[in-house]
């Protein structure tokens, strides 16, 4: 049925389509087709004391003002990652901010953190009983004084509510100058939360597609020194090699994070790394995973669990499902 109203959905502005999106979900006007291999115990999985249904989860960026995490667990997921939450609420970039690379089933998005602000969030967290897995992923403001000390509001803001935290330190459309991906900065961060951290809540560090080797595995060192429990790996590209998109187009759209299909190959590279230099730590891999085929190469990449987010633009909800009924073969 995707198929068919995909080109329909593909004329709205892809912005405009995301709100279409959450509003279909908040007032259930997405077909629940997903419920009947939710549960299969093949999927059974315990992530730090917490049970899993499955190991299938929504990425970071899709419900960023956690208003449709509930739907989104009836559609199937295991867990969902709401945010990037700031303190304060922000716009974020100006519009026109997130395009589709049709071609190369893709999108490129410089957002910029646009958010409700953690007060209104957590309030609406607190009055909506979730019903399964939440990790919340928490950032800085733009205009922050103290970007650090942001990060440190969102984790007392969330700690109680959440299953996880994640900390984003990889967003390419919000850093200007020296990012916490730099080595001394991420450890003044990681010693900073520590010193808030409640020691009972798993702690996530999200890293970007781009890094390399070295930079890698000097930052999964700094974070394994202050007992960071996992890594999603990864956020969004910068890069835009080997695209089928025309460069001109590429240049109209300018700056912002590439997702989707040609982030898999760098991206899936980072949790094969990660895993080496963490074996005992908890993985996520995310990044152009479209196809049950996409999911099984993250899990043999040495993924504990991943995520989707572009391959669903592309695809449609029925993803969720055609990823379990591939997962199931495996696993048997
Ligand atoms: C994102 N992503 C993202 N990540 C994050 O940590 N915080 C955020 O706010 C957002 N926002 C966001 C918006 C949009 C429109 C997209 C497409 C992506 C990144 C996302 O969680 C994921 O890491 C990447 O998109 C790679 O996965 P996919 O999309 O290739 O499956």
């Amino acid at each position: 049925m995707f198929s068919k109203l995909r080109p329909l959905i593909f004329k709205v502005d892809p912005e405009k389509a995301h709100t279409l999106a959450i509003k279909s979900l908040k007032f259930n006007l997405i077909p629940n087709v997903f419920d009947e291999n939710k549960n299969d115990p093949i999927f059974q999985t315990k992530i730090f004391n917490t049970d899993l249904d499955n190991p299938i989860g929504i990425a970071a960026g899709f419900d960023k003002n956690a208003e449709v995490y509930n739907p989104l667990f009836k559609l199937g997921f295991g867990f969902v990652e709401v945010g990037t939450i700031t303190p304060l609420k922000q716009y974020g970039n100006p519009k026109p901010r997130v395009f589709r690379l049709v071609e190369d089933e893709a999108l490129i998005n410089r957002l910029g953190f646009n958010n409700h602000g953690s007060k209104v969030i957590i309030d609406r967290i607190k009055s909506n009983n979730k019903l399964g897995i939440l990790g919340i992923n928490v950032g800085p403001n733009k205009d922050s004084d103290d970007r650090m000390n942001d990060y440190l509001v969102g984790l007392r803001t969330f700690h109680k509510v959440a299953d996880y935290i994640t900390i984003n330190i990889s967003c390419p459309n919000t850093e200007e100058g020296k990012t916490f991906e730099d080595p001394e900065t991420l450890n003044d961060l990681l010693y900073q939360i520590n010193l808030v951290r409640k020691t009972d809540k798993p702690l996530f560090v999200k890293f970007s597609s781009d890094a390399d080797y070295v930079v890698l595995k000097e930052l999964t060192d700094i974070c394994l020194n202050h007992r960071v429990d996992g890594f999603i790996c990864s956020n969004t590209s910068s890069n835009r090699i080997n695209l089928k998109t025309e460069l001109h187009e590429l240049t109209t759209i300018g700056k912002g994070g590439l997702s989707g299909k040609p982030v898999k190959k760098a991206s899936l590279k980072n949790v094969e790394l990660v895993r080496s230099f963490a074996p005992n730590s908890v993985v996520i891999g995310v990044g152009g995973i479209s196809s049950g085929e996409d999911a099984i190469d993250y899990l043999k990449a040495g993924a504990d669990l991943i995520q989707v987010y572009t391959g669903l633009i592309y695809e449609g909800p029925s993803l969720v499902k055609r990823i379990q009924t591939k997962l199931i073969e495996y696993f048997n």
